[in-house]
């Protein structure tokens, strides 16, 4: 088993005996098709994009069809890191606020919201990226009260 002073990385946090204790991570990534999700948009009009997204994240993206579907990615990572689809959920449950410097920032609502709370995931993150076709989110959750923080 490789140990710090052996090498200079670990497979995982158990390998190292220093190591501050943890929760439970949970992960989960999408990436959307921009052209195609710009159709779906077009043709289901702006009822669908009520209902998909909130009235602060369809002012921060002001229309562009990239930076919508890197929003549109990161519900369905959200719902991967819940362990659930968006069945169980409602599209606005999973949220995209921008923070300092343009960093978003993951805010969980309704039925999300409960989801997490009743699996300890209290600490939430998310990154997008979007080129011209394709809009990718990852999502990451974990316990922060485990981690005696
Ligand atoms: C933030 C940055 C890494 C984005 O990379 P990119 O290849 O241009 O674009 P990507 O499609 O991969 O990522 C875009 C997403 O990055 C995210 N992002 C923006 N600023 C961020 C930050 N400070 N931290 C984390 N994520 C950030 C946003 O979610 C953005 O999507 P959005 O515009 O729809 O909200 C890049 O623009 C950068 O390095 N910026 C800092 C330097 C800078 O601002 N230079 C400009 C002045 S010289």
């Amino acid at each position: 088993m490789p140990t710090r002073s052996s090498v200079g990385w670990f497979p995982h946090p158990g390998a190292c005996p220093d190591a501050p204790a943890r929760g439970r991570t949970a992960v989960g990534v999408d990436v959307v098709d921009v052209p195609r999700f710009a159709r779906l948009v077009a043709l289901r009009g702006p009822m669908m994009a009520d209902r998909v997204f909130s009235p602060a994240e369809l002012e921060t993206c002001r229309g562009s069809p990239q930076r919508l579907a890197a929003r549109f990615a990161a519900k369905e990572a959200g719902a991967k890191a819940l362990g659930l689809g968006i069945g169980p959920l409602a599209w606005r449950d999973v949220e995209v606020r921008t923070g300092a410097r343009g960093a978003p920032v993951l805010v969980l609502h309704g039925a999300a919201r409960v989801a997490a709370r009743a699996q300890g995931l209290d600490r939430w993150s998310v990154s997008l990226s979007h080129d011209a076709t394709r809009a990718v989110a990852f999502v990451v959750a974990t316990e922060a009260r485990r981690a005696g923080r």
